[in-house]
């Protein structure tokens, strides 16, 4: 059987990371692979709606560690009905933001640091790391730009986060720097002020020695069986 795969997609709001995602998950199927795809803080029943009460602007102030919290009670969610079943079934899951979220927003941005962000993680998500996790990088005035713009066309409001101010999101993004410093193996920066193109063709050279690595190991499976 083939062993699961874990990618995730991060990076501030505004980065083009969903766009870039769908058009990564497309790729990956017409590739021949099954794919879990999901999304944080979400992608559960429950998840959902802790969700809209991290994201609702009328939840009004959260104390940072409440929100930490409520971003990994999400994650265990999720983790628990949907992510380590599909990786258990040989799936490969593609998540639209996951644990290095916390690291970089409520770690660095919220200044609660990392020791408290790893104490949550170390319980919940343990040995379910990703394998590799793209981050989408732009300059958090460029990307509040876009996402002010996406959000007049959908004729929404920034959530709860996305409105915080501009010093947040710069400690946000220093924050998702110095993670992917941190392990350049498995965590891949990518400048996102590039064409839609040009930032798709750099995210599967990235991810296709995974998908290769993936059907090798297949094979060696199915000739010793
Ligand atoms: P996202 O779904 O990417 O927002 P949108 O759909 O508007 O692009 O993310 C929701 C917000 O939650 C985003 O501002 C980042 C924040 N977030 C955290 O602060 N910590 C976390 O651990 C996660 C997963 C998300």
């Amino acid at each position: 059987m083939n062993s699961g795969l874990f990618i995730t997609f991060e990076g501030i709001d505004g980065t083009g990371k969903s766009t870039q995602l769908s058009r990564a998950v497309r790729y990956i199927r017409k590739c021949g692979h099954r794919v879990l795809v999901t999304r944080e803080p979400g992608g559960t029943r429950t998840g959902e709606r802790i969700r809209e009460l991290l994201l609702a602007s009328k939840t009004g102030k959260l104390a940072p560690l409440a929100e930490l919290a409520l971003m990994y009670a999400a994650r265990a969610q999720l983790l628990e009905e949907r992510i380590r079943p599909a990786l258990a079934r040989g799936a490969i899951v593609v998540s639209d933001r996951y644990n290095t979220a916390s690291f970089a927003y409520q770690g660095y941005g919220r200044g609660l640091g990392t020791p408290a962000v790893r104490a949550f993680d170390r319980v919940i998500c343990g040995t379910t790391q990703p394998d590799m996790t793209i981050i989408l990088d732009l300059d958090p005035e460029r990307a509040r730009g876009r996402a002010l713009e996406r959000d007049s066309q959908k004729r929404s409001r920034l959530d709860r986060i996305e409105a915080q101010g501009l010093a947040f999101h710069k400690r946000v993004r220093a924050g998702y720097l110095a993670i992917a410093r941190s392990a350049p193996e498995r965590i891949k920066l990518v400048p996102a002020d590039q064409s839609i193109e040009e930032l798709q063709r750099q995210i599967r050279e990235l991810i296709e020695p995974l998908l290769a690595g993936r059907e090798q190991n297949s094979r060696l499976a199915t000739r010793k069986s």
